[in-house]
Formats: structure tokens, C-alpha cells, sequence
């Protein structure tokens, strides 16, 4: 079987770029994207010296004509797209409600929201000439439950998963499945950017039942299944990655 075509969005850090590194040890060709060309260049040399395949195609998520450009740039280098992996994301701009602005909206929405619609609609156009694919988008444990002061990060990634759902069902008849990961709290960048200090993290810990945030590793590990030929008949579904978050409160009363 030829290697698959993946296409990564966001994929120059954390969760997007061990994604890369994943599908690049198992000799997929990948096209990584994202906004800063030196870090595109280099991750493009680094799965080089893993012996994929690669290219770095720049694309911000939040305007058409770069994420149309990303995926036709990715099937002239490549023929076709097999695996869409939209993983651009922002944590934005946290705060209470009544403080919200339109600027921290649009923000937030035009990545997280926008960006997944634009790339899934660019994805679909191509895998639908190409007789299907797998497109896996990225939520969160925070896109099925709430979080004080993080009203637009909560509703933008609840978005995503009824974004899913609808693309999944229009995509089905033509071979697309589609799909969504939703990590818990998972050690990247942007985790500590959210968390900000080492006592916070460990306060954090102390109530995941696991104990430990995630790795970006783990995240990838499941977007490579949802990618495969192993998840073929799951399609419309929220794979939550969370060491154990969202089945319970992990505390006694006396605990
Ligand atoms: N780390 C966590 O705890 C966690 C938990 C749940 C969900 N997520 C989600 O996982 C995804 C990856 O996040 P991460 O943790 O690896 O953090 P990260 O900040 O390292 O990665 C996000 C990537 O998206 C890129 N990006 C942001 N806006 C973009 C835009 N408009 N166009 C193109 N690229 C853009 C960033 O430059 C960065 O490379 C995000 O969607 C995030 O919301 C992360």
C-alpha cells in the first residue's frame, strides 16, 4: 500500500508536531503547516532525516485562500490527501464575561471555529475527487464540559464537536470519515502557557485521576488510529484523551 498523505495544521508545536513526527517514523508523506516558516523548514528536515517525505506549506487557519492553498499545494507535491489532521488552535484570551470583546472573540472563533470549517471544506473538495479519506479536528475536554473565565475557549471547542458530527454525516456516502480528538490537559506550550507555574500544575495533577497531565505523543498516538484503516466504521465520534477527567469526580469527601 502507498504511504498515506497526511496534512497537519498547527503542526510546527506541541500536539501538531508530534503528530508529524508520528506519522513521519511510519514513512507517511507530510505536509506540515503553520505560520512560521523557519520552524516549518526545520521540522521539514527532521522528518527528512526520519525518511519521510515532507513540506511546509505556510497557512494561517483563520483566511480561505491560505487553507486553499495548503491543500492544493499538498495534492500537487503528493497526488491527494488521505489523513487531515486540523489541530490549529488558540487557548485566547481568558476572562470573565462581562469582559469579553469582540477583538478576543473573533480571536479565538476565527481559529478554532473558522479555521476547522475552512480546512474541512478544502479537505472534502479534494478527498471527494480522490474517493475518501480521514479527517481527525481537535477539541477538548473543555468542549464538553464548562470552565469559569474561559467562555470562548469552551464554546469554540464545543463547536468543533458539532462541526464534526455534521461533516460526518455529509462526508460518509463519499468515504470521508470524520472524527475528533479532544485531549485533556496535555504537556505542550500551551499548557503551560494556561497553567503558568510549576504550583499550578501541581494543583492540577493532584485532580486528574491519572495524576499527570498527557503528552503530546499519547494525542498523536490517537490521531494515527483515527487516520488508519483500524477505525474504519468510526465515523462522527469525540475520542477524549483526559487521564481519566471527565468519567467522575476523582475525589472522596474525605479524600
Ligand atoms: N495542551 C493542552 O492541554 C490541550 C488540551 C485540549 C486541547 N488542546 C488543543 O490541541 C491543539 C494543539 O495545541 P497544543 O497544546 O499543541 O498547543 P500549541 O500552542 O503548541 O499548538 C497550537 C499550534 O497552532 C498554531 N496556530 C494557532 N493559531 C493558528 C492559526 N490561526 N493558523 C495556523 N496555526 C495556528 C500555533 O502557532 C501552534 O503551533 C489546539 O487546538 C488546542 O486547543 C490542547
Amino acid at each position: 500500500m502507498a504511504a498515506p498523505v497526511v496534512v497537519i495544521t498547527g503542526a510546527l508545536t506541541g500536539i501538531g508536531r508530534a503528530a508529524a513526527v508520528a506519522y513521519g517514523r511510519r514513512g507517511a508523506d507530510v505536509v506540515v503547516s503553520g505560520r512560521h516558516p523557519d520552524a516549518g523548514e526545520e521540522l521539514v528536515r527532521e522528518l527528512g532525516d526520519l525518511g519521510a517525505r515532507a513540506l511546509f506549506v505556510r497557512a494561517d487557519v483563520r483566511f480561505d485562500d491560505q487553507v486553499r492553498d495548503l491543500v492544493d499545494q499538498a495534492v500537487e507535491r503528493f497526488g491527494r490527501i488521505d489523513v487531515a489532521f486540523n489541530n490549529a488552535g488558540t487557548e485566547g484570551r481568558p476572562g470573565p464575561i462581562t469582559e469579553l470583546t469582540e477583538e478576543a472573540y473573533e480571536d479565538t472563533f476565527d481559529t478554532n471555529v473558522k479555521g476547522t470549517v475552512l480546512s474541512m471544506k478544502h479537505e472534502f473538495r479534494v478527498m471527494k475527487e480522490h474517493g475518501g479519506g480521514s479527517i481527525i479536528n481537535v477539541s477538548s475536554t473543555y468542549g464538553q464540559m464548562g470552565l469559569p473565565e474561559a467562555a470562548l475557549y469552551v464554546g469554540s471547542k464545543h463547536a468543533v464537536i458539532g462541526l464534526t458530527r455534521v461533516a460526518a454525516l455529509e462526508g460518509a456516502a463519499f468515504g470521508i470519515r470524520v472524527n475528533v480528538v479532544a485531549p485533556g490537559y496535555t504537556q505542550t506550550a500551551m499548557y503551560e502557557r494556561v497553567t503558568g507555574s510549576d504550583q499550578v500544575r501541581s494543583a492540577v495533577n493532584s485532580v486528574l485521576p491519572m495524576r499527570r497531565a498527557g503528552t503530546p505523543e499519547e494525542v498523536a498516538e490517537a490521531v494515527f488510529f483515527l487516520g488508519s484503516e483500524q477505525s474504519a466504521y468510526i465515523t462522527g465520534q469525540t475520542l477524549t484523551l483526559d487521564g481519566g477527567l471527565m468519567a467522575g469526580w476523582p475525589l472522596f469527601p474525605s479524600s
